[in-house]
């Protein structure tokens, strides 16, 4: 991304977040629909808070990237606003963009040129980047991603994870107070997105705020602490991942080889939406106390085996919150 010259220290980057106080990004009724007709993003309410590693998550054709684009000053909204690091966008982007390293779909890269080369490249157009220093930052952002040992490859003959992660290093070449990455383990083996999944950890404990886009549940379980849900451009909802997964309640699993048993001594405990499956009864969470019904089942000579609540992921929250599988929209 070039950018311009003018990016004198403003009064408003002491405090994280911005001096609004209302997140590192926070859009509002943010709406974009294409010139195909296509509505995109539908009245958008979304706030990130400083600190966080946000998962924006959804299915594909969601929404996803457009907000990213919108939020980056790639595209204008049709209608709404959206403020990233307490400025306007796309309006502050000349003050804003220098603060952020960002991963969009399908990263621009020169095949002709080395990995190595195209960081070279991506330094060079930063204007605040000292180019005496230029080789170190390269290499160390080269070595973040794994990349040091393909460094002189040429871009054209990297597989997807490895743009990928080429992709990724451009972002990491500056120490940023907000990181904007559209799926950023996109092409990845399993191995490579346990590393991203660590390296992104570890820049957040750096005190980067991290904003990733994803299909993927469990991807987003295992890193984030906040996330929000959109399905066919609409936010379902957003929160910690913990609020999140706890809307959907758990359910109370008895392993058992007396089921019939143990379902009736659920019900008599009035507890609801008792099911039987193979050698397991599970039902809602009771209300009271939950060794009250362990004594319960015990005491009517149910062999339990294995007694506790399941956590609800947040696969069941999203199943829950939308009625449907997490499939792409039509
Ligand atoms: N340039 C465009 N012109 C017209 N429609 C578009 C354009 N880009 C995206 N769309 C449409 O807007 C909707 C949202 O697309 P978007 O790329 O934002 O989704 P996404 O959540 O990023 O999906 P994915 O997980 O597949 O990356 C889709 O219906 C898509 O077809
Ligand atoms: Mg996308």
């Amino acid at each position: 991304m070039d950018q311009p010259s003018a990016t004198e220290p403003d009064p408003e980057e002491t405090g994280e977040g911005g001096g609004a106080g209302d997140g590192v990004i926070h859009t509002h009724a943010l709406t974009k629909r294409y010139r195909g007709g296509q509505l995109a993003v539908d009245g958008l309410d979304l706030t990130v808070p400083a600190g966080s590693v946000f998962g924006f998550l959804g299915p594909n054709g969601s929404g996803k990237t457009t907000t990213i684009r919108m939020l980056m000053g790639l595209i204008e909204p049709t209608s709404g606003s959206a403020r990233v690091l307490g400025h306007p966008m796309p309006r502050a982007a000349r003050t804003v963009l220098p603060h952020v390293g960002a991963l969009i779909e399908g990263p621009a890269l020169y095949g002709f040129l080395s990995g190595r080369d195209n960081l070279v490249r991506y330094d060079a157009a930063d204007p605040t980047a000292d180019p005496r220093t230029r080789g170190t930052r390269v290499g160390a952002a080269l070595d973040r991603v794994g990349l040091a040992a393909a460094a002189g490859k040429k871009a054209k003959a990297y597989s997807l994870g490895m743009k990928q992660r080429l992709g990724l290093a451009a972002a990491l070449l500056q120490p940023r107070r907000l990181l904007v990455l559209d799926e950023p383990t996109n092409g990845l083996d399993p191995q490579g997105m346990r590393e991203i999944r660590s390296l992104v950890r570890e820049l957040a404990s750096d005190g980067t705020t991290v904003f990733l886009s994803s299909h993927l549940l469990d991807e987003i379980e295992q890193v984030c602490t906040h996330a929000a849900v959109m399905a066919r451009g609409r936010l379902i909802t957003q929160g910690s991942v913990s609020d999140l997964a706890a809307g959907a309640r758990g359910r109370l699993v008895v392993t058992t080889p007396d089921t019939a048993d143990a379902a009736r001594v659920l019900k008599e405990q009035g507890v609801g939406d008792v099911v039987i499956a193979e050698d397991r009864v599970t039902s809602d969470p009771p209300e009271g106390e939950l060794s009250a019904v362990n004594a319960a089942l015990v005491t009517a000579g149910v062999r339990v085996r294995g007694f506790g609540v399941e956590r609800a992921s947040l696969e069941d929250a999203f199943v829950a919150l939308t009625g449907e599988g997490f499939d792409v929209a039509g």
